[in-house]
């Protein structure tokens, strides 16, 4: 069964129609990239998988396990192990990274019981290979943080957590060279048969490091062309143009 299952999904965001027809299914162990022009609607189906209200679903289905999800509200589904990684990651004022994972962790995983000492451990050996200053656990989630220093902490979640399904949107965006390598082995660090990721971006050069099974390539609220790792170097070199109709 697949992990998530999305069939002729048509959503809409202020009566607009965003969404038009969209098909994608994601295998546990596998990566699947997802490449498109500014306003396709890359970010809406990022935003329909974990559930923002803000969107109205007009038609389709997505599967989640072979679960119907929609209509699930956001929490449940972040239970289920749905994650998502901000395109523009938010300030959380008052809300310390380490007491944001700790309490997402025992959510997700409620019978592992981790005491706050392992976690803590936990925390400061991902913070290190991620190279991301410890100092970082004790900050308010993303206040003051720089973009960069956002997109590390969207990847420390990501490893923390450990979630069955990552939906990356843009998490290489704005990334220097050294940082973006650190993102890239902080998602390979996740891949595996137990998860299943979703990897939107606008750039081939991710690709370099993060090998993805497969590649779609989004125009328009739907999915028009589905390759490898060659779809990315195409597009690269010749644009969206000879997608649009
Ligand atoms: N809350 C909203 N209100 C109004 N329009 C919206 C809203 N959310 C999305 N849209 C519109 O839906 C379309 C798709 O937006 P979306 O953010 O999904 O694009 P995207 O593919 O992620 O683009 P980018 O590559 O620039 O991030 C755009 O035309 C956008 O203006
Ligand atoms: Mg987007």
């Amino acid at each position: 069964m697949a992990l998530l299952k999305i069939s002729n999904l048509h959503a809409k965001v202020n009566d607009k129609e965003v969404i038009k027809g969209l098909n994608i299914e994601i295998n546990y162990g596998e990566v699947h990239t997802v490449m498109g022009p500014n306003g396709a609607g890359k970010t809406t189906l990022a935003n329909l998988i974990m559930g923002n209200p803000k969107y109205e679903i007009t038609a389709g289905e997505i599967l989640f396990d072979g679960k119907n999800i929609i209509g699930m509200p956001v929490n449940e589904r972040a239970q289920l192990g749905i994650f998502q990684s901000f395109q523009y990651p938010e300030e959380i004022p008052g809300v310390t990274v380490r007491n944001f994972l700790k309490l997402a962790y025992d959510t997700i995983h409620p019978n592992e019981k981790m005491s706050i000492f392992d976690f803590g451990d936990m925390l400061i050996k991902m913070s290190d290979q991620l190279k991301i200053d410890r100092s970082f656990l004790d900050r308010y989630i993303n206040v003051g943080f720089s973009g960069g220093e956002r997109k590390k902490s969207e990847i420390l979640q990501l490893n923390i957590l450990k979630p069955k399904l990552a939906v990356l949107d843009e998490t290489d965006s704005g990334l220097d060279i050294d940082a973006l390598k650190v993102v890239a082995e902080g998602i390979n660090n996740v891949i595996g048969p137990d998860i299943g990721i979703l990897l939107i971006t606008h750039y081939q050069r991710i690709l370099d490091y993060v090998k993805p099974h497969f590649v779609h390539v989004f125009i328009d609220g739907k999915i028009v062309k589905t390759g490898g790792p060659e779809v990315a170097k195409e597009l690269e070199i010749e644009g969206y143009e000879s997608f649009v109709v």
